[in-house]
């Protein structure tokens, strides 16, 4: 894996972020209605590796290699594909049910215009 280019990851903070809520895996199950979920910044896979038993699929799209590395290292982790790139190219294939940007990622993807952009990328593999 190489790194994608100037992460803004969250890296530094990655081991104080907050617990799961107990709600939030049963309302994404939900949400995805038995479909394909791909989460954007999939990061260490604080809430894609308890969701990995309650859907039927789940992958990832990161640009940070050493968030994602955290997640390979962890139980599970290498059950969950992801791709190294930005939420802006989308370099994924297929459609899901449920695409989630969760924590604050989205507001890490840039400005308004990155957002709009993601938002569009995101409606083509719904
Ligand atoms: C605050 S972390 C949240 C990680 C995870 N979603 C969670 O809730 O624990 C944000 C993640 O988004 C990733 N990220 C930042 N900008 C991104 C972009 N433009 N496209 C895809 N991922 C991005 C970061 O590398 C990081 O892993």
């Amino acid at each position: 894996m190489s790194d994608y280019g100037p992460a803004n990851s969250g890296e530094a903070i990655a081991d104080i972020y907050p617990s799961v809520d107990e709600r939030t895996v049963p309302m994404l199950a939900g949400l995805a209605r038995g479909g394909r979920v791909l989460e954007i910044g999939i990061g260490t896979g604080r809430v894609a590796l308890p969701l990995l038993e309650a859907v039927v699929w789940i992958e990832g799209l990161d640009t940070s290699v050493a968030m994602v590395e955290r997640l390979l290292a962890k139980p599970g982790g290498d059950r969950i594909p992801v791709t190294i790139g930005a939420a802006i190219e989308m370099p994924v294939e297929g459609q899901y049910t449920l695409v989630t940007a969760l924590f604050n990622t989205f507001f890490m993807l840039g400005g308004q215009p990155e957002q709009v952009c993601c938002f569009g990328a995101v409606a083509l593999h719904l």
